[in-house]
């Protein structure tokens, strides 16, 4: 039997340049056909490793997924920029490469995400998701966030409604 270890942990500045590629891999195969293909090449082009390891200096929390030793995912979160919503945490971004999806890695970093969250004293949690990204709609239903609030995300001349998913 081959058995796998799976880790979920902060990142080190080390990770900058893998968490790019895994952000590369995760945001064309999730956004392709969404967001405008140019705005979406450019958008990905400027968070390479520099940017994230920028980043990552900056204090921004990243929580890396791995299997054998790879990052095959991450998830960035922190305080929750929306005035309008009472929830104090937020994950900003949450990704798992499309090979990995659907083995539950997604579940274990969102968990790992909102006990960090809650050991920062960051009490409910906010999770924007366009409205277009079903799959990612499901997730969250599926995790139990609440359908709390609308807003739109503005691609150039594209506009997109995005879904506010709250946890109090
Ligand atoms: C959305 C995402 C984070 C979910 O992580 P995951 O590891 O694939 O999900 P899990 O294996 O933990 O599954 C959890 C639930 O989501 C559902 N789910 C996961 N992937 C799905 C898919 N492709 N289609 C439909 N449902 C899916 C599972 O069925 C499961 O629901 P259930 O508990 O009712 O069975 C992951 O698929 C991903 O990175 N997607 C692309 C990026 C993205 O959209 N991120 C969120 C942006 S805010």
């Amino acid at each position: 039997m081959n058995t796998k270890s799976i880790d979920i942990r902060p990142d080190s500045r080390k990770d900058a340049e893998v968490i790019a590629d895994v952000h590369h891999v995760a945001w064309h195969a999730t956004y392709s056909g969404i967001i405008p293909h140019l705005v979406l090449h450019r958008m990905v082009g400027r968070r390479d490793g520099g940017w994230w390891a920028n980043a990552i200096r900056r204090l921004t929390t990243v929580l890396v997924a791995e299997i054998d030793g790879q990052v095959v995912g991450y998830a960035t979160l922190g305080r929750n920029r929306a005035r309008e919503l009472t929830q104090q945490g937020e994950i900003y971004e949450l990704y798992i490469l499309p090979e990995f999806q659907g083995i539950g890695l997604g579940t274990r970093l969102f968990a790992a995400a909102r006990s960090k969250l809650a050991a920062r004293g960051l009490k409910g949690l906010v999770v924007w998701v366009l409205e277009d990204n079903f799959n990612a709609l499901h997730f969250y239903e599926s995790a139990g966030g609440v359908d709390t609030s609308e807003g739109v995300e503005v691609f150039e001349q594209k506009a997109l409604k995005k879904i506010a998913y709250t946890w109090n």
